[in-house]
């Protein structure tokens, strides 16, 4: 996300407390790590592999399969580490980690893939940093995170209700361009994919963000309980937006793909 307000700690504890109910609810997370694993290249030969912020190893179990190799799954979260460790089948390693401080040796990946996590980093040029050090001369980084547009309809309903922030922040396109231009790869390549979900209720898309971890976390939000009438004024600004396929959540995905130059050390 665009501001250093993020607390790890929080964003640790409150994705561990999904663990058990990310993955019913990940429909839209499914689709866009997919989106992803399409775009990797299949003429290179990939022999060490790692999955940065890897919640309950759907990808990781997905690269495993798709390369035919043991893949490095790593969180910070503890508690989706743990379920992911349940989930898969022994031949995977699991690692518990920040992206901004990988426990890896320098130029020892080859792919390092991340879907939806690096948006939680405050740093992200530290992530990449990191992803480039890690990675042999050669090697690519696939991430998609989200971008400045996403959830634009609650962010908005919330504006109209007091100034708070109550959407967690996200990135501006170009400001995210800048970052993967100053990263140091010797290329890279950007696409935004734009997803719309709809909603019968307000309070299904709510209890949707609470169930990935996702709810907002930046510092600033209100503390406290959401008083009733402010829920109601919500809703109010919300549906006016409601269109016949019931109320939009808008996702902005930025698909990214790095590549580490063969003379870059
Ligand atoms: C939305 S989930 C995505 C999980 C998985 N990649 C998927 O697509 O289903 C985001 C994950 O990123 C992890 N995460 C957040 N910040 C992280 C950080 N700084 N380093 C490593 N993992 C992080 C969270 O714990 C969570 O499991």
């Amino acid at each position: 996300m665009s501001d250093a307000v993020i607390d790890k700690q929080q964003v640790a504890a409150s994705f561990s407390r999904a663990a058990g109910t990310y993955d019913q609810v990940a429909e839209l997370q499914r689709n866009v790590g997919s989106n992803l694993l399409g775009r990797l290249p299949d003429t290179v030969q990939f022999e060490a592999l790692a999955d940065i912020g890897c919640g309950t190893g759907y990808f990781t179990r997905a690269l495993a399969q798709r390369f035919a190799k043991p893949v490095l799954g790593l969180d910070i979260a503890e508690g989706m580490l743990r379920y992911a460790r349940e989930q898969s089948p022994s031949g995977l390693a699991w690692l518990a980690a920040d992206a901004e401080a990988l426990p890896l040796r320098s130029a020892s990946q080859d792919l390092l893939f991340s879907s939806l996590a690096l948006q939680w980093c405050p740093q992200l040029p530290l992530a990449l940093n990191e992803a480039f050090r890690v990675l042999k001369p050669g090697g690519c980084m696939a991430f998609n995170t989200l971008v400045a547009g996403t959830l634009v309809e609650l962010r908005e309903a919330w504006q109209a209700v007091d100034g708070f922030v109550h959407v967690n922040r996200f990135m501006p396109l170009p400001q995210l361009q800048g970052i993967l231009a100053g990263a140091g790869f010797a290329s890279w390549h950007c696409e935004v994919e734009m997803h719309v979900l709809h909603y019968a209720q307000l309070s299904e898309l709510t209890h949707e963000l609470k169930a990935l971890g996702a709810h907002n976390l930046n510092a600033g939000r209100p503390s406290g309980l959401t008083g009733r009438a402010r829920l109601r004024a919500l809703t109010t600004a919300y549906e006016t937006r409601r269109q016949a396929t019931g109320l939009p959540a808008t996702y902005q995905v930025a698909q990214v793909l790095l590549f580490k130059g063969l003379d870059q050390v």
